[in-house]
């Protein structure tokens, strides 16, 4: 397994559409197995293709609790078949926005059918914050992010502080 380097926000790669993937084989594997290595690595619940350059529909979470065993989960093509109308916040990070958080609304639970790391097609129902965990990242593969459900003005003041951060570490190098 090898870590990655992240794309950081701002970055237009962010916003591309993931391309559904036709086949699960072994480039896929070892691509689910870098991007849970890398999020490990970045203390992430949660990594898409797409944030390390790959513009296909996989992602991995793992939201075990700090004194449990890993719990990773590779998901390929997912397709949300159902969620809660009742809705929860919770206090959102992504590795693409190192040290920025903030509340995001989405749906408390919901049902996802896709295919595991072996090509076969699963479902799973979640909730809390796995629930939230697999919608952010379902958001990453359609170029959304987590900025993106939050107030104009608030997102403006996460990009332009990203981007004077990107433009000082150009000058120092
Ligand atoms: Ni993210």
């Amino acid at each position: 397994m090898t870590v990655r380097p992240i794309l950081i926000a701002p970055d237009k790669r962010l916003k591309i559409r993931s391309n559904p993937v036709e086949r699960v084989d072994a480039e896929i594997r070892t691509l689910l197995d870098d991007l849970l290595e890398t999020m490990y690595r970045g203390d992430g619940l949660g990594l898409a293709a797409i944030q390390v350059g790959v513009p296909k529909r996989a992602f991995v979470v793992d939201v075990h609790a700090p004194d449990t065993p890993p719990a990773p989960l590779k998901l390929v093509n997912p397709e949300i078949l159902w969620s809660s109308p009742e809705r929860i916040i919770y206090e959102e990070g992504c590795l693409s926005f190192p040290e920025y958080f903030a509340e995001v609304e989405r749906a408390a639970e919901l049902r996802l059918r896709y295919l595991d790391e072996a090509g076969e097609a699963r479902e799973i129902e979640a909730a809390e914050t796995l629930a939230i965990c697999l919608q952010h990242e379902i958001d990453h593969l359609d170029g959304k992010l987590f900025v993106d459900h939050l107030s104009l003005v608030k997102r403006g003041i996460i990009m332009r502080k990203l981007a004077k951060a990107r433009r000082a570490q150009a000058q120092d190098s």
